[in-house]
This record gives structure tokens, sequence and C-alpha cells, in this order.
């Protein structure tokens, strides 16, 4: 083959599936348990080779377009450019069909999305808050009803607050959480869920009693630790959360009971960061099972073992999402196929949600959220 057209076709195909494979390799070893600091070379490691690997895909295409010999692939950089273009050609169009399929899995009622902006006079010191087009002190407070197939007639209509990494001491300044939790202590649901990540240093624990212990809820306020706060002091994070009024589960379980004998279950997740407990599996006989997991990845294991209901954080939405193509980088072995909002898996439904703030002060395309969830019975909602 030595036409230059098909070259520069196959270069492109190339490039394209080299791409997919450096980010698709990135967030699965982000995904990973590592101490931080590996996962920062990690990070580095991805960034290097994703530019050397342009050079070397470059040399493996020219070889094969151009290369007049008997066998071919005949050097590791034709080999890979050829998994390159392979990867381009049917890896990435199923991948994204999949995720185009778990995007519409479903469909909610949005009854009401209201937006807040702060001002920029609350940004910190870093180069990220300038950077053009930053989202990071906006809030998006949304107001959902989610069909659910076969609900429990006794919990018909139950409220939730779902809310997930504020990294306080991160970068936000504790005004715009004053704010914030201002907003959210103007209802009272069943029950308030923190999926994890509250801290990015000790030293700002002190912020979670007077910012979190303002939130009421009729049932109860339940919490779960993310991977920043087994970075920090997890033991004096769980306290914390106790203090501001939330059950901390741990990798534990807790029943609900609904009165007349109507009982529920709620599991704690914090794998992969805390595997004391393997709780997924203790899913029991309860006749509605809601779990509170910091990674979606936990989730969807728990899928097939009697969970109904799962809400999550972590992955920050990716924080940068690009217009059409949505976030390319986030930790989830899953790469970006659970970025932000609701999914089916078997009889799962789980929400995960855009987070609050996160150690990079810059969002775009993708704002601060905190999400009032309500139950309805059903199986379709009038949007996707
Ligand atoms: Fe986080």
């Amino acid at each position: 083959m030595s036409n230059p057209c098909w070259f520069v076709l196959l270069l492109l195909a190339a490039w394209l599936g080299h791409f997919a494979m450096m980010v698709a390799s990135h967030n699965w070893f982000y995904a990973k348990p590592f101490p931080r600091l590996v996962g920062d070379l990690v990070q580095l490691f991805h960034v290097i080779l994703g530019f050397l690997g342009l050079g070397w895909v470059f040399q493996g295409v020219w070889i094969l377009s151009f290369h007049q010999g008997n066998s071919w692939p005949d050097s590791l950089a034709e080999t890979y450019s050829l998994l390159a273009i392979l990867t381009a050609l049917i890896g990435v169009p199923w991948f994204e069909s999949k995720r185009w399929r778990l995007k519409h899995s479903v469909s909610i009622n949005k009854l009401e999305t209201e937006k807040k902006h702060w001002p920029s006079s609350w940004a910190g010191e870093k180069m990220a808050w300038r950077l053009p087009g930053n989202q990071s002190l906006f809030l998006e407070i949304r107001t959902i009803e989610l069909p659910v197939e076969n609900l429990p007639l006794w919990l018909h209509g139950l409220e939730i607050l779902h809310f997930s990494d504020t990294h306080f001491g991160g970068n936000d300044k504790r005004s715009y959480f004053e704010n914030l939790f201002n907003e959210a202590s103007k209802r009272t649901p069943d029950f308030i869920f923190f999926t994890g990540d509250l801290v990015d240093a000790p030293e700002y624990l002190s912020w979670v009693v007077p910012l979190l212990g303002r939130l009421r809820a009729r049932r109860g306020k339940f919490a779960i630790r993310g991977n920043h706060d087994f970075w920090n002091l997890p033991e004096e994070v769980a306290k914390s959360l106790r203090r501001a009024g939330f059950c901390c589960l741990g990798n534990g379980q807790v029943e609900l009971d609904f009165g007349n004998g109507n009982m529920g279950s709620l599991l704690g997740n914090e794998r992969p960061w805390n595997n004391q407990v393997n709780q997924v599996e203790a899913a029991g006989n309860s006749q509605f099972t809601i779990l509170l997991a910091h990674t979606p990845d936990q989730a969807v294991l728990a899928a097939n073992q009697g969970v109904n209901l799962a809400f999550c954080g972590h992955v920050h939405g990716g924080q940068v999402r690009i217009p059409f193509i949505g976030p390319l980088l986030l930790p989830s072995i899953h790469g970006r196929l659970f970025d932000h909002g609701f999914y089916k898996i078997a009889k799962l439904i789980m929400h995960v949600s855009r987070g609050i703030a996160g150690g990079f002060p810059y969002r775009f395309n993708c704002l601060p959220e905190i999400a009032w969830v309500r139950l309805v019975e059903g199986k379709k909602g009038t949007n996707p």
C-alpha cells in the first residue's frame, strides 16, 4: 500500500486509536487504590507515553503504508499501529454505542433546575481559577422525580437529598459552602445521602459540624467516606460526620424500618480504599435496598446482588466536559461510561453525582451539583 491518501487516513485512525487506548488505560489505573504519589506518577506516565506514542505510531503507519518487504507487521511499531487502527475502527464505535445506550437507560421527570453563581472574588489563588469558562463557583440544584419499577407502596414519594465530594480545604472558600449548605437546608427530605470525599486536608474537619450539621432529614442522614478521606485521617472524618448528625456507614449495613413490617436496607461501600467488610453480598432479604458507594465501579458490581438503588460520586462528572463528546479523564475502570446522571444496570438504578468541588479548581461544562430525588412508581419518566 503506497497511496499517500491511505497513509493520512490510516495515520488519523491510528492516532485516534492510540489516544483512546491512552485515555482508557489512564482511567483504569486512576481508578485503582494506589497511594496518591503513585497515582500522580501513573498520570505523568500516560501523558509522556501519549505524546511519545504519536511519533511512534507515525513511524509504524509509515512502514505499514510504504514498506515493500514480505512480512508485516514485522516491528513493534507496526504491530502497535495496527492495534491502534483496529481500536479506532472497532473499539471506539463499540464503546461509544454502549455509552449512548447507558446514558438513555433511565428516563426521569426533571421538575426543576436552579442555577446559582457566586462572585469570582471567592476564587482561590491557583492559576486554574482564572482559566476561561471556569464553573467552579456555580451550583446546579436539580429536583428530579425518579420512576422506579415495582417500587413498594410505602416508598412512594420518598425524598432524598444526594450530594458528594465536598473536598473541604481543597480549593473553594468557606463562603461558597456556607451559601451552598444554606440552599440545601431549605428543604427537609426523608433521607440525606453524602457519598464521600469530605476533606482534602485534616485541618478543615472543623468546617464539618457548622456546615453539614445544619441539614435536616425526617428519617436520617447517612454518609460514606471516599479516597481523599482515607488519605486524611479516616477515623477523624467519621467522627466529624457523626458529630454533624450523620450515620457513617463504612462498609456496613443498617435496616430501615418504614412501619407495618415494611423493611428496607441501606448499605455502605467504601471499597477499594476500605476493604474491612465485604458487605455487598450481604444485601439479605430486604424488600428494598439502597447502596451508597463512593465509586460507581462498586455500584456496578452490586447490580446483580439485590440492590435496587445506588448513589455514587467520585468521578466529578469528569470536571472538563467537551461539548458533544463529554469528559475524557475520570477515575473509573469503566472509563467514560458512568460520568454523571442516572443509569440502569440489570434491575439497579444508579445516580452518579458530579459532586461539588475537587482537588483541581476548574470545571468546564460540568456544574457542581446537589440533587433532590423523589421516588415514584413507574417504568418511564418524560425526560431521558
Ligand atoms: Fe472526589
